[in-house]
């Protein structure tokens, strides 16, 4: 067992950014690098997986990303129907629990219906669970789990007194423990909109290399920056201080 076991995060988020660079950066299109970023999202977490981790949210595409150019936002929505049936295969392979997380309103009944299948014929893997978050925003989440509160507490099925953070969690569109560690690619040092809630105590790492660049190395590179964080949750490690 190396040190890195020793520490691993059971959640881990990726903000997937840069394909579109990666592609123009090359001469070639944006949608090459949506391409080779899918590639990246099968090889990365099957790493991940590996080394450890049981839960990764991906964020592949969100609401802000519908204001894109029309030719974009279909290719990726396209593409997505492509790998759909890739997306099963794989998660079969890997005994992989698939999950979808994001609105459905800008989503064909296929994809939904596609969509559907993978969760129900994955739903019994255990110990790896990937959450694709894909039409998704932390805002519409929050908006939504408020929504399907106030209609439960309209029908008497949950008393505001017991309303804490446990069963805010629950509303959520996934029941997933809080994120630890969340990457973004692509250089930007921002959310964009991502897992606002579960990330409350993430430890949080930027890098710029492109997605479609970032290997399974540079990703181990990250997880033995993360044994080095001391996670304190608003307490004292008392271990280190003394008074
Ligand atoms: C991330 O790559 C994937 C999506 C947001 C759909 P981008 O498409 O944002 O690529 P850049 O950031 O423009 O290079
Ligand atoms: C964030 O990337 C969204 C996803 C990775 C799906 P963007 O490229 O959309 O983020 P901004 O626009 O740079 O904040
Ligand atoms: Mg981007």
């Amino acid at each position: 067992m190396s040190y890195i076991d020793l520490n691993i995060p059971k959640h881990i988020a990726i903000i997937v950014d840069g394909n579109g660079r990666w592609g123009t950066e090359r001469g070639l299109s944006r949608s090459a690098g949506h391409k080779e970023g899918f590639l990246n999202v099968k090889r990365l977490s099957k790493h991940i997986f590996n080394q450890g981790t049981s839960y990764i949210s991906m964020y592949l595409f969100s609401t802000e990303n519908f204001k894109r150019d029309k030719k974009e936002v279909n290719y990726i929505m396209n593409l997505l129907v492509d790998k759909l049936k890739d997306i099963l295969d794989f998660a079969h392979q890997e005994k992989i629990k698939a999950l979808f997380s994001g609105r459905l309103d800008h989503l064909s009944d296929k994809v939904i219906q596609t969509m559907n299948k993978i969760v129900e014929d994955t739903k019994n893997y255990q110990g790896k669970t990937l959450n694709f978050c894909f039409g998704y925003g932390s805002h519409a989440e929050i908006i939504d789990a408020a929504k399907k509160i106030a209609l439960d507490y309209k029908n008497n099925k949950i008393n505001l007194d017991n309303l804490d953070e446990d069963i805010f969690n629950s509303y959520l569109y996934q029941e997933l423990p809080p994120v630890d560690l969340l990457i973004r690619t692509g250089g930007e040092i921002r959310l964009s909109n991502f897992m606002l809630w579960q990330i409350s105590y993430a430890e949080l790492y930027f890098t710029k290399i492109y997605f479609p660049d970032f290997t399974e190395k540079d990703f181990d590179e990250v997880l033995v920056e993360y044994t080095k964080r001391d996670r304190r949750f608003g307490g004292v490690n008392n271990e280190k201080e003394s008074h």
